[in-house]
């Protein structure tokens, strides 16, 4: 088995840590990036956008691109099966918007996109994938350029070793694999074996991922597939604190506690406020009805991990939420 490479680096940028953020549409904005960072997300992307939106500056696609002054190694998400289209998206992203690497979405499962050429609809063209990776990279330069990808279309076309190598053939410089099929979508189970054989194919470094949900589940993949990196996309939802978790166990064989209520109340405190400055009040509000039933998984207590889910059901002003969370503390000690 190949071993993880040393030094990890997406090109020109070295790469602290070993535990990505994988990009999820509505949850991985900026807010939720800025924590995963803080807690040593080794590195984190966008939500998956059009490269035709970029190219039309389509206000909610600026807004999804939007990044925080302070973030440090954040690549812009694209997906597209057009060539003009993806070039000139790739050329805003690295060169107007100042995306430090652009990365190539090769793995959403969405019919509408697949149908259209783009996303998992690439995977049974490794041809195409090295052409329109290396029409990224020129349009990108000097920003590198990753590839997000699944294992293929269904069980009986995976084709990751194809698509990887031709990845890199184009001049992707790392890639990230979810080792699961288009048609399993969200459901079943990754195939982690996948992991190994397109690390064992390429010289670029690979990062493994899909259902991760613990930080020894990431520690494990990254053994047993001798993958340079793992991601936490879902895990991570409610819990920034899982990069810091993994990277210690990484390096030391030993888990550090999850939060105590008083850091969890500031951490969820923090995420909301800068919701609320992306968002506005309406949109934040519906958002952390979602967010709150993700955080009360990290409480200790069962009782407080219930009302937490539940004080924030019907919030409709940011207010409430200030003091919901005020009450839910002073239970949860
Ligand atoms: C709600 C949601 C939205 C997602 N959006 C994206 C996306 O925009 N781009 C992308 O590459 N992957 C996206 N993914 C896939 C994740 O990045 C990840 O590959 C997948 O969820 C498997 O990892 P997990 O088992 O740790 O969740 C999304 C997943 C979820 C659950």
């Amino acid at each position: 088995m190949s071993s993880p490479v040393p030094e990890l680096r997406i090109g020109p940028h070295k790469v602290r840590g070993r535990f990505a953020l994988s990009p999820m549409a509505e949850f991985t904005s900026w807010p939720m990036r800025v924590l995963a960072q803080e807690f040593g997300a080794a590195f984190t992307c966008t939500e998956m956008v059009k490269a035709k939106f970029v190219v039309q500056r389509h206000a909610e696609t600026m807004r999804e691109l939007r990044r925080h002054p302070g973030e440090r190694l954040c690549g812009g998400q694209l997906c597209g099966g057009d060539a003009d289209e993806l070039a000139e998206a790739a050329r805003i992203l690295a060169h107007e918007l100042d995306f430090p690497f652009v990365d190539f979405n090769i793995a959403c499962p969405i019919r509408r996109i697949v149908s259209d050429g783009a996303g998992s609809g690439l995977l049974s063209d490794p041809a195409k994938v090295e052409r329109l990776v290396r029409v990224l990279r020129e349009a990108a330069a000097p920003a590198p350029v990753t590839v997000k990808m699944r294992s293929g279309l269904d069980e009986k076309s995976i084709t990751a070793v194809a698509v990887a190598r031709a990845a890199e053939a184009g001049g992707a410089v790392l890639i990230a694999l979810h080792p699961s099929t288009a048609r399993q979508g969200y459901g079943g189970q990754a195939d982690h074996a996948v992991v190994a054989q397109v690390k064992a194919a390429v010289g670029i470094p690979v990062v493994g991922g899909g259902d991760m949900q613990t930080p020894a589940d990431a520690v494990r993949l990254m053994r047993e597939s001798g993958c340079d990196a793992a991601y936490f996309a879902r895990a991570a939802i409610g819990d920034p604190w899982i990069f810091r978790r993994a990277q210690v166990l990484f390096e030391t064989g030993s888990e550090p506690p999850a939060p105590d209520p008083e850091e969890w109340r500031a951490v969820f405190r923090r995420h909301a406020l800068w919701l609320l400055e992306h968002l506005g009040e309406r949109e934040t509000c519906l958002h952390l009805r979602k967010l709150s039933r993700e955080y009360a998984r990290r409480l200790a207590r069962e009782d407080a991990r219930k009302a937490a889910g539940a004080a924030m059901q019907k919030l409709e002003r940011f207010s409430e939420f200030e003091e919901r969370l005020d009450a839910l503390i002073a239970a949860a000690k």
